[in-house]
Parts: structure tokens; C-alpha cells; sequence
């Protein structure tokens, strides 16, 4: 790989930011080419075994009307009542409809149990990155969302997936609004999180 290539990916791993669904164009449609490509991008993530352990369910259009109403419902049914907070309750109805895309992403168990359940969620995890880099490089906005009632029974089985298998993510994905100011962020300096062993 050329220097300039590197340049260019490290400029984009740094460059990449959460960027909130109301945040992003809701009007405008992600081409569904793209999103083809940024989901191929995914699987290219390292798998032990080769599991390929994800499964991405798309929701655009009218699914993310009823992706938002079974998150209020789950959340009201699980959630203690001390615990409950109308405005988690209202940003669930809101934040499917402000993106153009949801995106809920599983880990499929796949490696039975030759491969740890937390080396297929490490895997998913990795192909959720390479999702979010090729998403940002095409200049979507994207934002990685994880409410305790995507872990709950009643998503799951409303997802359809196996008893076995978890989804660790909704992507949000849309076009950033016309002159949003990109966010910005700051890292710990990498010395700080850095042992070097060299004798
Ligand atoms: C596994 C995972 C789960 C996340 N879940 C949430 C979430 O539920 N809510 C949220 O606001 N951000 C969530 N994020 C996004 C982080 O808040 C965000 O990455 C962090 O603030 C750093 O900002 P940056 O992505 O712009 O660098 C999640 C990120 C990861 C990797």
C-alpha cells in the first residue's frame, strides 16, 4: 500500500464522527447502490473461522415508522418504572423517521461453539467500522445507537432472529444536513494507552 493511501485512511478513520439522526437529510434517499457497496465494505471484516457472523436488516421508508413504534412499545413493556424517561421514549419515535435508513445489525451465532459468542460480536463489531469508515469516505452521516432493549426478548423475536444471535446496533445512516458544522472530538494522546515492550 502507497503512502498516499495511507494519508488518505487515516484522514478518514479521523475524520469520521457519530452524527445524530437530526442531524442528517431526511428528505433524501441513500441510492440503494451505495448502500450495497457500504454493506459489502462491512463483510470485508476480519471473522475467526470465517463465520461471517452478521446479518444486516435494512428499514427505510414506512419499516422505520414501525421500527420506531416496536421500540416505544418494548421499551415501555421492559422497562422499570423508575427507570422510564419520556424523553428516551420520545426520541425513540422520532429518531427512525429523521434518517433515511436504520439499519439493525445481528450478530448470526454462527461458530457454534469452536468460536467464543464474544469473538462473533468482536467480528460484527469490526465489519460495523469498516460500514461506518465506507459510509463516511461516501460523505453519509452515521451514528451507531445501542438501547438495553435491543438485548431484550421482544426485539429479538420482532427482528426475527434465532435465540442464539443479538443485535448490537442500530446505524443510523443519512446525507448530512446542508451546512451542518461537522462535530468535533478529541482522543486521549496514544502514548497514554501504550506499553512499549522492546528489550
Ligand atoms: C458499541 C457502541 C455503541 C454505541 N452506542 C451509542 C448509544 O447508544 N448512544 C449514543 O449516543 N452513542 C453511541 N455510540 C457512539 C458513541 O457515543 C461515539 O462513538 C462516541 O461518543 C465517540 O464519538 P465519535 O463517534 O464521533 O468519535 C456507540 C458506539 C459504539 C462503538
Amino acid at each position: 500500500m502507497s503512502v498516499a493511501t495511507h494519508t488518505h485512511i487515516s484522514a478518514l478513520i479521523r475524520h469520521r464522527r457519530s452524527i445524530k439522526p437530526v442531524d442528517m437529510d431526511s428528505s433524501r434517499a441513500v441510492e440503494r447502490t451505495l448502500l450495497t457497496t457500504i454493506l459489502e465494505d462491512a463483510t470485508w471484516a476480519p471473522t475467526h473461522g470465517l463465520t461471517e457472523p452478521w446479518k444486516f436488516i435494512v428499514h427505510q421508508g414506512g419499516a422505520r415508522q414501525r421500527l420506531a413504534e416496536t421500540m416505544q412499545c418494548v421499551y415501555q413493556a421492559t422497562t422499570p418504572a423508575n427507570e422510564f424517561r419520556e424523553d428516551k421514549m420520545k426520541k425513540m419515535g422520532e429518531n427512525p423517521l429523521l434518517a433515511p435508513v436504520v439499519i439493525a445489525c445481528v450478530m448470526e451465532r454462527r461458530g457454534g461453539a469452536k468460536i467464543p459468542e464474544v469473538e462473533e460480536i468482536e467480528a460484527v463489531a469490526c465489519a460495523l467500522q469498516n460500514l461506518q469508515l465506507s459510509a463516511t469516505a461516501a460523505g453519509l452521516g452515521c451514528y451507531w445507537s445501542s438501547p438495553p432493549l435491543l438485548g431484550t426478548r421482544e426485539f429479538a423475536e420482532w427482528l426475527q432472529i434465532g435465540v442464539e444471535d443479538r443485535c448490537v446496533g442500530l446505524i443510523y445512516l443519512g446525507w448530512p444536513k446542508s451546512g451542518l458544522n461537522w462535530p468535533r472530538s478529541v482522543r486521549q494522546p496514544v502514548e497514554s494507552k501504550t506499553r512499549w515492550c522492546d528489550e
